[in-house]
């Protein structure tokens, strides 16, 4: 088969889950594919040996840091290798006729755009880019004639069975939740979880980042904010339905009361390779689905008392204007504190909640507005994280302080 023939893709954010997921299916499918650029963040050994398996034109890794190590575990490659942010911009504006958008959080804003104003095919798992700029994402889109595809499985499940050409036949939609590894905890149980069990997630394997968002549900938030400009709906047309068993990945309700749903093995290759052959569909090797094996499918409203991360975010998308990209960027920020302990669980979306309050920006209206504001919503909220985190000290320090006195009388 000539060159030609095949389909040629980038993929930006690599060595992350998505990104992985994404390799397999060209492995598997090499006729089919040829790979043009690949881009990673830190990861040198992942990065090199993906290279070596896909054989990329181009590979950026978006830590400068990087560069040499990378350059030297690919010596002798004939791979063009460069380093830092406008690196990873130009793997994006590659000719690739299809390019995977899987960079986690704000930083894959600019890669996306990158890629979305040359024209391309753009398969969408970075949702935080389309939470902090839906409306100038979408504008983009279409001003470039870009295609944007859902890969988030939710919102490709509703990609599935959404009749664009009946919108005014569509009632709402459903997007449903596993309700993450603390779906049946109590608040009081979940302040004192560890990242480790956060990052345990019941269905899905999934990078740290969207796995403590999906223990929060802020994972949901942020895939409603998503639908909403995916789909062009208001946010009280968008409901979420807790489904542990993450079978049906989502459903759209028609007016005339039929109710469409897409299904199968919870598993990232099937949306990802929806995305990879469409307008077709490919063979994977995803473990088919049975459902007399699984027997029960069982559902249940989210509780927003106990996940409250959620309600901030359907408020932040009610509000509209800047809070969305406010929303995000301290949520980032909240995580990566949780992350490395600073944090506890149950702060999180109290981190948020308290940076929501304390700010009310202008919108953005340009893509360089948003870079500016998700820089300075990270500066508050990492100066409020620093505050909650030394208050924490002190009082644990006064806890103990409470126990050697108890201890000398
Ligand atoms: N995982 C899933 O099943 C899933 C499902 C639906 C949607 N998503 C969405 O897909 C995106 C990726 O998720 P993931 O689970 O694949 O995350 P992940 O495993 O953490 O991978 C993130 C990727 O982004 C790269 N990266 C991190 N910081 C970067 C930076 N500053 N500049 C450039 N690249 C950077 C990482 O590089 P290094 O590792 O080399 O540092 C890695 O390639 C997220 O937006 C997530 O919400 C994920």
């Amino acid at each position: 088969m000539q060159d030609s023939d095949r389909k040629s893709v980038s993929i930006l954010g690599a060595t992350g889950s998505v990104g992985g997921s994404t390799v397999d299916l060209l492995l598997a499918n090499p006729e089919r594919f040829s790979v043009k650029a690949l881009t990673g963040g830190r990861n040198v050994a992942r990065l090199a040996e993906l290279s070596r398996a896909l054989r990329p034109e181009f590979v950026a890794i978006a830590d400068p840091s990087c560069y040499g190590a990378l350059k030297e575990a690919l010596s002798g490659s004939g791979i063009e290798i460069a380093a830092g942010d406008e690196a990873v911009c130009e793997a994006a504006d590659r000719p690739a006729d299809w390019v995977m958008a899987a960079i986690v959080g704000c930083a894959g804003l600019l890669p996306t755009l990158t890629a979305v104003r040359r024209g391309a095919t753009v398969a969408l798992a970075n949702k935080e880019c389309l939470v902090s700029a839906g409306h100038i994402m979408m504008r983009e889109v279409a001003g470039a004639g870009a295609t944007l595809l859902p890969v988030d499985s939710e919102h490709n499940a509703i990609f599935q069975v959404f009749e664009q050409d009946r919108r005014e036949a569509i009632d709402k939609i459903v997007l449903t939740a596993s309700g993450g590894p603390f779906r049946e905890a109590t608040l009081a149980e979940m302040a004192g979880k560890s990242p480790a069990e956060a990052v345990a997630h019941p269905r899905w394997d999934m990078g740290a980042k969207i796995s403590v968002d999906s223990a929060t549900m802020m994972n949901k938030g942020l895939e409603v904010i998503e639908a909403a400009h995916l789909f062009a709906l208001p946010e009280d047309r968008i409901d979420v339905l807790v489904h542990p068993e993450s079978i049906i990945h989502s459903l759209v309700a028609y007016r005339d009361g039929s109710v469409l749903a897409q299904l199968g093995t919870p598993d990232m290759r099937t949306p990802i390779s929806y995305a990879l052959a469409w307008p077709e569909r490919m063979q994977t090797n995803v473990r088919p689905l049975d459902l007399s094996e699984i027997a029960t499918l069982t559902f249940s409203a989210p509780d927003m008392q106990r996940f409250p991360a959620l309600a901030l975010a359907r408020a932040a998308l009610r509000s509209g204007g800047a809070m969305p990209a406010v929303l995000n960027a301290a949520n980032e920020i909240a995580v990566e504190g949780f992350l490395s302990g600073k944090l506890g669980f149950t702060g999180i979306a109290e981190l948020v909640e308290e940076v929501m309050a304390a700010v009310d920006p202008a919108a953005p209206g340009t893509i360089d507005d948003v870079i500016g504001l998700d820089r300075e919503i990270r500066g508050e909220a990492a100066r409020r994280l620093e505050r909650r985190a030394a208050a924490d000290l002190s009082l644990t320090e006064a806890d103990s302080a409470i126990e050697i006195g108890a201890g000398r009388l």
